[in-house]
């Protein structure tokens, strides 16, 4: 496994592989790397491809009074994680290589960024669509890996990829979670003790709404009722979000639906957590 931090090592790899005749696989993520990364990790691996990891924990997407600074940087950690599942390439570059002096073109984001995180985080998805066309204009992958814990993430992604006309598929992979159900973030590193015990309400709120859909209520803001009864009674929790959404526009459900994004992002101390349900027909 190879570790670059500049645009032309990267080229000069990719190039090598793609004349070995692999297709180049690519897996974005900040590091802090944990089973949910190495989901996507074995996902590229299941598809053949060679696999290209980049960890750079993006400034253009954390706002002002968000958690850039004690976002957790695990650099040898990540590194052996990627190297004990078979990744190919790490690309870790450094701010000035990703954003040069000069730099000042931005990809902005449509409608599919405005509800949910959007409403949360101005300028949030701007910094994400930007760090992601640029690393696929240095990496040129075949298939990119994005997790539907991110699941707005992955929408806007798609999105841009098909309004950009970029050569790449997007896969997306399901949410990988602790034994308690709790969704596997690099955020959760941050949470003491009793904040991760609380932190698990999230998903509990999912869950209840998972099943009051099963049982057919048609009301959503029933069923977001109980699911904030349900945080309320967790002290400390700061709900940013419950919504219902159609998984494909992100515009607010209709109920009865064939299927419906219950997404959630609570604050717990000064940690934000997201997660997300995708309740079908079948339940
Ligand atoms: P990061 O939060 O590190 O996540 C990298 C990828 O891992 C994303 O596609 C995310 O959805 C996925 N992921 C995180 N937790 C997961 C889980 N529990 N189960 C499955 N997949 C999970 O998302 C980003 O970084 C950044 O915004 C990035 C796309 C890299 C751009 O900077």
């Amino acid at each position: 496994m190879d570790i670059v931090r500049t645009v032309a090592e990267v080229r000069t790899a990719v190039a090598a592989a793609r004349k070995a005749g692999r297709a180049i696989g690519f897996v974005p993520t900040m590091g802090a790397l944990h089973a949910g990364h190495i989901s996507l990790v074995d996902a590229a691996k299941a598809d053949g491809t060679f696999v290209v990891v980049s960890i750079y924990v993006n400034p253009t997407q954390f706002g002002p009074n968000e958690d850039f600074t004690q976002y957790p940087r695990t650099f040898d950690a990540d590194s052996a994680a990627c190297r004990a599942a078979g990744v190919d390439l790490i690309f870790a570059p450094t701010n000035a290589e990703m954003y040069p002096p000069g730099d000042q073109s931005r990809v902005r984001p449509g409608p599919l960024a405005e509800p949910l995180c959007g409403a949360f985080r101005p300028g949030h998805f701007e910094g994400v669509c930007t760090v992601v066309a640029k690393l696929f204009g240095i990496v040129q992958p075949d298939i990119a890996y994005f997790g539907r814990k991110d699941f707005q993430q992955a929408r806007v992604i798609e999105q841009m990829v098909d309004d950009l006309r970029m050569p790449v598929r997007i896969a997306t992979c399901p949410i990988v979670r602790e034994p308690d159900g709790l969704a596997m973030s690099s955020r959760n590193a941050r949470l003491t003790p009793s904040d991760r015990a609380r932190s698990l309400c999230l998903y509990q709120a999912l869950c209840i709404a998972r099943d009051r859909l099963g049982a057919g209520e048609t009301s959503t803001g029933r069923i977001v009722a109980a699911m904030r009864a349900h945080i309320a009674a967790h002290a400390d929790i700061k709900v940013d979000y419950l919504s219902l959404v159609d998984p494909r526009t992100l515009e607010s459900a209709t109920l009865p639906a064939p299927r419906v994004l219950v997404a959630g992002a609570i604050r717990v101390g000064d940690v934000r957590l997201i997660d997300n349900l995708t309740v079908g027909i079948d339940g």
